[in-house]
């Protein structure tokens, strides 16, 4: 180091160049070392592999774009330096020319003392190595975003205070977390992996920090989060990363509160959440593939990745943060078997920066889909963990154990019972990972609340809740539970020496008041926006609509009775004629049709369609949203349609005419409600029929009086002493326009009576007397999914299995899950799909409807009535394929956890008329 630079260099690195090493034996560097020198294969040979993290320009860190120019800049140093300078903006080119100045570009090996929480790490000033790959890193904290503006003697200046300021702290070692042979190695110590899955999209902000205090004292070292890329990326290019969608700050404050992070960033994600996490806008890309290597999405998903890698490969484990792996994609092996396109989602992640661990999660038996050994992988399930962990062992014979989803609850769907876990089963396979040095992530810790219109949908068509409260031991909102307890007295045996459990915060206040009167309303055809005219209706997406309600309108001609049917209708319509509702034609329907009455004279036709989330799960995400063209009245098209967006955002609400009174058919209603002191409350909407609520602006969800959620939960971070505003879109209008604050929410009250398309199963009569058997056998006790070949393919438009018997010997009958397989063995889309007819299934005291079988979700599963009447086999299930199909053969996979009505001795029907409508 030359005169006053080195003087300078050594104030300014002095502390740090003490730990100079190379990177992988960082032994022979000694301070003062002059590059180039004997040495300096530090440079020419490692490469910068960028992570300056200057002002984002254009949301792209230049440096990345250009390592491989300023590797050659290094290499050859001398002629090279002014072009750097070009290439560089901002703060780059400020460090880079003060360290070429300097003759100096370090990686500072930062030694950690042994501390299990990652909070120790979190520097605010940091140098950083990577153990497996040289790469330099000058991460300033604050960084980001006014480095550039700042004049170059300032901010050495900061940096000079900064470091003499962090002193110990710049000195303070960044951890090391590994894949080991057997455990995960925190600073090459084995890490049992206690985790739980917490979704900080789910929780309002200010809630964050109460939360991960919760999970930390139930006895978690880990949390899991998703991130939604919808949420992120509501427009091609346009990214958030502010409010709920600050996973940065969530990671963050996860750290503060002594948690480690494994992050999902998806880009698929699943989680009940609006298409999977996937952006509706792709939907638009005609007859795009998701989830393949279709250019148009692995286009969309780098795009995506790189901007995750943006905003948090700074906050791994390599870099001081508290992420010590990130997942690709989600469950892809219920969805395909393209390894290749798990290698591009891989490299994607590489790309973006990610340096941590990258793992891939299945269900054990979907493990070998899409295999990549160097992905590691781990396993979901909900039970029988040593037989789960044995079948994943069968699979990747070394490696940690770990369940990266264990289920204490399930998620809830509209119209069918609120699940609740089964808590000892629960506490028992966690001792037995505990006991077994398995780690393991609790789906869902905390489940919380799917504001907004995000909540997802699951196939056969089944809208899932706003209330994601998952029966997790952290309640909605943020309440301890007994689960709760007993799940941090089991962790407490099983800590490290050292290691206690922080008590559990105090829950937030919680409010409440006495019902008020909405009694402003604002009906919807009366607040249209301005139409676009269209020949024929195209879907939501179509006109540039993400979310929110679309109206058809067209005249139709006088004359009799006719049946309006559409292609779909996705996925309620609300039809009305001159502005009286007629019908709701719904998507549980197999067909979208509607018998429209006599008409003396022409009549104008409102369709107003309101969609649920799009599909989240299995083949159905391409999920169009809208009336689905063509759409026909007495079977003649109709053209020449009107479009009305209703995107229900801010703007849109803002822009309502609200009038005194109450209102017939769809409307916006309005009231005030006031609080002495905010607090959480939970919005009682039992009076009200199907829709969606906001309170202050901020939407707190769907509700539909069939229940099982009969509340709406209202943090009190949203709400204010004083007045509060509630604003309720209704389609189908209240019975009394009143809503309450509740102390306590309300998730389990099914009202099926109120349900406007009750029988949405068209009533049948069973028609298999006539019918041969298309197979017949025995299968094989357990759990594994067992594939059936027939002996010549049979085809036909319904499936049914019939149970002859149970291997308990018990009158039930239950299915995890049924698939139905092509001449090719591949199995057919449940797209379409419906239950025809089901002679009986639980849904008093448990979910055991139909629809668990055909849903492509092994967990949830069909049993038959247990709790009012036992009847016993034969049992049918009949599945209506939508179509005439051409069957090979069938996959039944057995109820996944313990209990009764694995079937043993069955039957298989294959046919058109297997059900005839009754009546016939
Ligand atoms: C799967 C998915 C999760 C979630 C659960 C069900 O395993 O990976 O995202 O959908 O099922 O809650």
């Amino acid at each position: 180091m030359t005169g006053c630079a080195a003087g300078l260099g050594r104030a300014f690195f002095g502390p740090v160049v003490v730990a100079w090493r190379k990177a992988d034996s960082i032994t022979n560097i000694s301070p003062g070392c002059r590059p180039p020198c004997k040495n300096s294969s530090i440079f020419r040979g490692v490469g910068i592999d960028a992570a300056i993290h200057p002002a984002q320009v254009g949301g792209k860190s230049p440096l990345q774009a250009d390592t491989v120019n300023f590797r050659r800049a290094a290499a050859g140093r001398h002629q090279r330096e002014p072009d750097i300078q070009q290439k560089w903006n901002g703060i780059n080119k400020f460090i880079l020319r003060e360290a070429i100045q300097r003759e100096f570009i370090g990686i500072i090996q930062q030694v950690e003392p042994l501390a299990a929480s990652p909070a120790a790490s979190s520097g605010w000033l940091k140098f950083g190595t990577n153990s497996s790959r040289v790469k330099k890193q000058i991460v300033v904290a604050g960084r980001r975003n006014h480095y550039g503006r700042m004049n170059n003697r300032i901010l050495g200046l900061l940096l000079a205070v900064g470091l003499l300021a962090g002193g110990g702290r710049a000195a303070e070692p960044a951890h090391t977390f590994a894949i080991g042979t057997n455990d995960f190695l925190l600073d090459g110590q084995r890490l049992q992996i206690r985790c739980g899955e917490i979704h900080a999209a789910r929780v309002p902000k200010e809630y964050w920090r109460q939360r991960l205090k919760l999970a930390k004292a139930m006895g978690l070292n880990t949390v899991c989060a998703y991130l939604f890329w919808n949420l992120h990326e509501p427009r091609p290019g346009e990214f958030v990363w502010s409010g709920q969608a600050d996973d940065a700050e969530f990671c963050r404050i996860a750290q503060e509160e002594g948690l480690w992070v494994i992050l999902r960033p998806g880009p698929y994600s699943c989680a009940e959440w609006e298409m999977g996490g996937t952006p509706w806008w792709l939907l638009n890309e005609d007859g795009i593939k998701f989830r393949s290597r279709d250019p148009r999405y692995l286009g969309a998903v780098q795009t995506y990745l790189k901007e995750v890698g943006r905003v948090l490969a700074p906050l791994q484990i390599t870099h001081g943060g508290p992420i010590l792996m990130v997942q690709a994609e989600n469950e892809y092996g219920f969805y395909g078997k393209d390894a290749q396109y798990m290698g591009a989602i891989r490299q994607g992640l590489l790309d973006a920066g990610f340096d941590v661990p990258l793992f891939a999660c299945n269900p054990p038996y979907a493990m070998k889909n899409g295999f990549r050994p160097d992905l590691f992988q781990a396993a979901n399930f909900g039970s029988d963990p040593a037989g789960n962990f044995q079948k994943a062992r069968s699979i990747v014979p070394t490696g940690p154990l770990f369940c990266s989803e264990f289920y204490p609850g399930w998620f809830d769907s509209w119209g069918q019972p609120h699940h609740l876990g089964k808590t000892d089963k629960y506490l028992g396979d966690l001792e037995y990972m505990l006991q077994h040095d398995a780690s393991f992530s609790i789906y869902m810790a905390h489940g919380g609340t799917t504001f907004g219109l995000w909540a997802g949908c699951n196939t056969p068509f089944a809208p899932e809740t706003s209330s994601y409260d998952y029966d997790a031991p952290i309640s909605e909102a943020g309440w301890t539970t007994p689960k709760f307890f007993q799940t941090r007295a089991l962790f407490a045996k099983y800590l490290l020496p050292g290691e206690t459990l922080p008590e559990p915060p105090p829950a937030n206040p919680v409010v409440t008041f006495t019902p008020v009167e909405l009694d402003e309303t604002a009906p919807v055809l009366a607040n249209l926006p301005a139409g676009l005219p269209d020949m024929k209706p195209g879907n939501m997406e179509h006109y540039d609509q993400g979310y929110g309600c679309i109206l058809y309108r067209t005249t139709i001609p006088a004359g009799g009775p006719a049946v309006l049917e559409a292609g779909a209708i996705h996925d309620f319509g609300y039809v009305s004629l001159d502005g009286k509702r007629i019908g709701i034609v719904d998507r549980r329907q197999a067909t979208a049709k509607l018998l429209l009455p006599a008409r003396a004279e022409s009549a104008r036709l409102d369709i107003l369609v309101e969609p649920m989330g799009r599909v989240n799960f299995g083949a159905g995400m391409a999920d169009h949203k809208g009336l689905i063209a063509p759409v026909t009245l007495g079977g003649a098209e109709l053209t020449g349609w009107q479009i009305f967006r209703l995107p229900l955002d801010d703007a849109f609400l803002a822009g309502l005419q609200y009038q005194k009174g109450p209102a017939e058919g769809a409307a916006f209603w309005r009231g005030k409600f006031r609080l002495e002191q905010a607090g959480d409350t939970f919005l009682d909407l039992s009076h009200w029929g199907k829709g969606d609520v906001w309170v202050n602006g901020h939407c707190l969800g769907r509700y539909w009086n069939i229940g099982p959620t009969q509340t709406a939960y209202a943090p009190g971070c949203w709400l204010h002493a004083g007045d509060n505003e509630i604003v309720i879109l209704d389609t189908v209008g209240p019975d009394v326009p009143v809503v309450a604050g509740l102390a306590k929410p309300v998730l389990d009250e099914l009202h099926p009576e109120k349900d406007f398309n009750r029988s949405h199963r068209p009533p049948v009569k069973l028609n298999l007397a006539a019918v041969k058997p298309a197979n017949s056998g025995t299968f094989a006790p357990g759990a594994e999914p067992q594939d059936i070949k027939f002996a010549a393919p049979a085809s036909g438009r319904f499936f049914c299995l019939e149970s002859l018997n149970a291997h308990d010997g018990k009158p039930f009958a239950a299915v995890g899950e049924l698939d139905v397989l092509d001449a090719t063995g591949k199995p057919i889309s449940h797209d379409g799909w419906t239950i025809a007819y089901v002679d009986s299934e639980e849904t008093a005291q448990e979910d055991g409807s139909a629809e668990n079988a055909i849903d492509g979700q092994t967990v949830s599963f069909w049993h038959t009535q247990w709790s009012d009447g036992t009847p016993d086999h034969p049992h049918r299930l009949i599945v209506n394929l939508g179509k005439t199909q051409s069957i090979a053969g069938f996959r039944y996979v057995p109820r996944q956890s313990e209990g009764g009505g694995r079937i043993k001795d069955y039957r298989v029907y294959v046919g058109d008329e297997l059900v005839l409508p009754a009546g016939k």
